[in-house]
């Protein structure tokens, strides 16, 4: 072991250090402890490269923001991400970021996006997976929750679904509907967890370059490509999918097409299913809000499916979707390159961290989102609480103008499925409590479950063990 005074070069030693917390699942909480030891801004080598790291939303501000020209993903994020996910939006800087947003902007602003009638067939194909297991006191929902974002996606981008939930309550001797999608599916997750850990190695992302993970990105980007042509030739619904806008955009390229939905799919599937499979693990843990919240659905609704307005009506469903974001963003550390030139942030410096910090060109600004959701400061005493009311006091708009709540990002990034994530999540929640009239965690937990929580960290956050839950009907 090494005396304390001495630091290994490169910033190895903190590498280290994160990827042993990594190994305990336990890489935000690490985050969050080193915050409240050094300050909501400090500075460290890491992984070689010279790194500040905020939680302060004056900062978080200006990154996305005010000075957002000067700020980009930078190369190694680029070359980190490419092997998987090419050139997309969530590659790409400068004009060629502006392209792909610009291209794939419009598939959101669609007035009927997402549909309820596409939504609603999934969550039927989900319940009927839950139902067709021997087992409801002892069931993990976590890999029916990502298979039904990946169906939902694929047929909202696509126009034509990987129905992979539909093969789960089918019999084996049924012939899988769509095998393309499941060959996806596999290598897309071996894809994402090998692109997280080269992420973690920062400048040293080019020591992450196994077989494994060469051979499942170009499984994941090929089969893709199958799924595209397949979508063009059978989808009955292509002219109304996101494929067909961007397919006549980009002149019938199917390998820009390809790269431009891949970003698309990952976003739709990992945030997605990350955000559903937080609300889920929390409410088994919180009976009574789960009971609050069925009251709500139920005198709403009673059984029938809801409308966009009503979806929009009910305050608390809004209240418990935006306390979990809150703990639990599916995006909870993110960072940012200083491209244009050396600059200042707002604070940090000074013997009070009150004064501007000198950033110098090529810095890694790291801002926890995590870590500011988590601050005594912004939130109070209670913070570490799951309490879906403590929206009523200062709400989403408010904490959204200050940055202390920015879970979607801010600024001309700021993530493009909002809208989507929102309603597919609300619909899908107010789905469940109607149809299960209780969720427990299978484990006793009593009120520190938090604690307890042992953190995956992929390219977005899950429960590590998974959402293991006792259903009632
Ligand atoms: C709960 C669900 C979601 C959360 C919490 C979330 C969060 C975020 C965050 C934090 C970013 C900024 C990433 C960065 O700065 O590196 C982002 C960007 C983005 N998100 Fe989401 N997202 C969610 C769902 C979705 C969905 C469903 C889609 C659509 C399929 C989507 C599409 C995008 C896109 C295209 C961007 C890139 C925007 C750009 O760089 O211009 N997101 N999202």
């Amino acid at each position: 072991m090494l005396p304390n005074s001495w630091f290994l070069p490169f910033g190895l030693d903190k590498l280290f250090k994160s990827l042993a917390a990594e190994k305990q699942r336990k890489l935000p909480v690490l985050s969050l402890e080193e915050h409240e030891k050094y300050g909501d801004t400090y500075a460290q080598y890491a992984g070689g490269l010279f790194t500040i790291l905020t939680r302060d939303p004056r900062n978080i501000a200006a990154l996305l923001t005010k000075q957002f020209p000067k700020f980009g993903y930078g190369p190694i994020r680029h070359n980190c991400f490419a092997p998987l996910l090419g050139d997309g939006i969530f590659t790409l800087d400068g004009s060629a970021w502006e392209h792909s947003r610009k291209l794939l902007a419009p598939i959101f602003h669609k007035p009927n996006f997402p549909a309820f009638e596409t939504i609603e067939g999934h969550v039927q194909d989900l319940f009927s997976a839950i139902e067709a297991n021997d087992d409801m006191n002892h069931i993990d929902l976590r890999p029916l929750i990502y298979d039904f974002t990946l169906d939902t996606a694929t047929d909202f981008f696509l126009g034509k679904s990987t129905h992979l939930l539909k093969s789960r309550s089918e019999s084996p001797s049924v012939p899988k509907p769509y095998d393309l999608g499941s060959t996806f599916s596999s290598a897309f997750n071996t894809a994402v967890s090998w692109t997280a850990t080269r992420e973690r190695f920062k400048a040293f992302y080019w020591l992450v370059n196994p077989r494994e993970f060469r051979s499942s990105c170009s499984s994941a980007r090929h089969s893709l490509k199958n799924m595209i042509l397949d979508g063009i030739i059978h989808s009955r619904d292509i002219q109304h999918s996101a494929l067909n806008d961007i397919l006549s955009k980009l002149e019938l390229n199917i390998y820009r097409a390809r790269d431009e939905l891949i970003n698309l799919i990952f976003a739709g599937r990992d945030s997605n299913a990350s955000l559903l499979c937080w609300v889920v693990y929390a409410l088994a843990r919180e009976p009574i809000i789960y009971s609050r919240l069925r009251k709500e659905v139920i005198a709403k609704l009673g059984q029938r499916q809801p409308t966009k307005k009503e979806i929009n009506e009910m305050e608390y469903l809004d209240f418990v979707v935006h306390e979990t974001l809150r703990l639990f963003p599916a995006v909870p550390i993110n960072g940012r390159l200083c491209l244009g030139g050396d600059t200042t942030l707002p604070v940090g410096g000074g013997e009070d961290g009150e004064k501007p910090v000198y950033v110098p060109r090529g810095t890694l600004i790291c801002f926890s989102t995590y870590g500011t959701h988590r601050s005594k400061k912004l939130y109070g005493e209670d913070v570490g609480e799951f309490k879906p009311e403590r929206w009523k006091v200062k709400g989403v708009r408010e904490r959204g103008l200050d940055y202390s709540y920015h879970p979607f990002s801010a600024g001309p990034r700021r993530c493009l499925g909002e809208n989507y994530a929102l309603m597919l999540t609300k619909y899908t929640v107010c789905r469940f409590v109607q149809r299960f009239e209780g969720v427990t965690s299978v484990e006793d937990e009593g009120s520190d479950w938090q604690g307890r929580i042992r953190y995956q960290i992929g390219l977005t956050m899950a429960p590590d063990d998974g959402v293991v839950v006792n259903l009632r009907p």
